[in-house]
C-alpha cells in the first residue's frame, strides 16, 4: 500500500483518508483545498493499514471490504464522517459512529438502474445458461450445432419472488414485466397500490414468497437480522428447481447451504454478483455449471462508479466544511459532536 495525495500541511492531520481507488484528478477537483491519501485495497492487510493510518483522518471514504466498527472508530479521535462508496453499509457499525459524533453517508439512487441491470442479466443468463455457453465457445468446445443441446429455460409464464422491494428491487420489476413474468415481492412495507398496480407486483408474506417463486432474487440489505436469511429451511422451502439471483449481499444467504441445494438440484442454477467472503469464490460454486457468476460488478458503469465516487466525496466534503452530508443514514449524537475547526 503507497500513500500519494498531497500531505503539505506541516500537521499529521490528513482531511481525506480514502480506500477505494478513486482517480486523483477526481479527487483533486471535488476535495480541492483539502489534503488527501489514497490507501490501495490489499484484502489481506487492508484492516492492519487502516487502523494504522485513520488516527490521523478527519474524513474516511470507504467501501462495503472496509470493516469500520467500534475499535476502528476509537482508533479515530478526529474522524468527523464516514462516506461509503456503495448504497449498502452493513460494513459500518453506524449506531457506535452516531455515538461517537460521526457521520456515516452512502451513495443511495446513482446506482439502482445498473444494479437492476445486472440482476436482470444473471437473471436471463441462468435461466438461458449463458454462462455455460460462453465457456463452450471460449474454450474452443463448439464442434458442431446440437439441437438438444443447452435448453433452458423461458421466463414467459414464471413467477419471479422479489425479495426486498426498494430502488433496485422495483427496478427489476419493472424490468422483468415486459418479459411475461408474474412478479410477488416480500417486504417489511407494502408498497402504495398505484406503485404495485404499476409494476404489476403482488406482496406475499415471505414463506408464500418461498414456496411459489420459480424465480427468487434477492435485494434487502445485510443487517444482523437479514444474515442468512435464505439457510436450509428457506432453501427446503422452495420449489424443485428453483433459481436463486443475488445481487445484494453474499452473506444474505448460507452459502454451504446453497451449494448442497446446487449439487442436490433442489436449485436449478444460480446467478451470483455476490458472495459470503469476496473476492473469495468457494471452489464448489465456480465450477458448478449452473452457477452463473460475476465479480461483484453489479453498480459498474461508467456513468454510475462516477457519480458514485462524486457522492462520496461530496458527502465527506461537506462535513468537512461544516455541513452534513446530503445522503446520511445515521445522525450523531449532538451532545458528542466533534469539534470542524480545521488545525
Ligand atoms: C459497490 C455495492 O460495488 O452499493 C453497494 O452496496 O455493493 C456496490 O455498488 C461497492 O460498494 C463498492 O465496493
Amino acid at each position: 500500500m503507497t500513500p500519494t495525495g498531497r500531505t503539505s500541511r506541516p500537521a499529521a492531520l490528513v482531511d481525506l483518508l480514502i480506500t477505494p481507488a478513486f482517480p486523483t484528478p477526481l479527487v483533486e477537483r471535488l476535495a480541492a483545498g483539502f489534503t488527501f491519501e489514497q490507501v490501495q485495497p490489499d484484502v489481506d492487510t487492508a484492516r492492519a493499514e487502516l487502523l494504522a493510518r485513520v488516527g490521523r483522518a478527519r474524513a474516511l471514504c470507504s467501501t462495503g471490504a472496509d470493516r469500520i466498527d467500534a475499535e476502528l472508530l476509537d482508533a479515530a479521535p478526529e474522524l468527523l464522517v464516514v462516506a461509503n462508496f456503495g448504497v449498502g453499509y452493513d460494513g459500518v457499525d453506524v449506531v457506535a459512529a452516531a455515538d461517537r459524533g460521526v457521520w456515516v453517508a452512502n451513495t443511495p439512487d446513482v446506482l439502482t438502474e445498473s444494479t437492476a441491470d445486472v440482476a436482470l442479466l444473471l437473471l436471463l443468463g441462468t435461466l438461458r445458461r449463458a454462462g455455460e455457453g460462453f465457456e463452450h465457445v471460449r474454450h474452443g468446445r463448439w464442434k458442431a450445432s446440437d439441437p438438444g443441446a443447452f435448453w433452458g429455460v423461458d421466463p414467459g409464464g414464471l413467477t419471479l419472488g422479489i425479495l426486498g422491494m426498494g430502488r433496485i428491487g422495483q427496478a427489476l420489476a419493472a424490468r422483468v414485466a415486459p418479459l411475461g413474468m408474474r412478479t410477488i415481492y416480500h417486504n417489511r412495507t407494502r408498497l402504495a397500490a398505484e406503485r404495485e398496480a404499476e409494476l404489476a407486483a403482488t406482496w406475499v408474506p415471505l414463506d408464500e414468497l418461498l414456496e411459489r417463486a420459480d424465480v427468487v432474487s434477492l435485494h434487502v440489505p445485510l443487517s444482523a437480522e437479514t444474515r442468512g436469511l435464505i439457510g436450509r429451511p428457506q432453501l427446503a422451502r422452495m420449489r424443485r428447481g428453483v433459481f436463486i439471483i443475488n445481487t445484494a449481499r453474499g452473506a444474505l444467504v448460507d452459502e454451504a447451504a446453497l451449494i448442497e441445494a446446487l449439487g442436490s438440484g433442489h436449485v436449478a442454477g444460480v446467478g451470483l454478483d455476490v458472495f459470503a467472503r469476496e473476492p473469495r469464490v468457494p471452489r464448489a460454486l465456480r465450477e458448478h455449471p449452473g452457477a452463473f457468476l460475476l465479480p461483484h460488478l453489479g453498480s459498474a458503469t461508467r456513468r454510475t462508479r462516477e457519480a458514485m465516487m462524486r457522492l462520496c466525496l461530496e458527502n465527506a466534503v461537506a462535513v468537512l466544511r461544516g455541513g452534513r452530508p446530503s445522503t446520511p443514514v445515521n445522525e450523531p449524537r449532538p451532545d458528542r459532536a466533534r469539534a470542524r475547526a480545521r488545525r
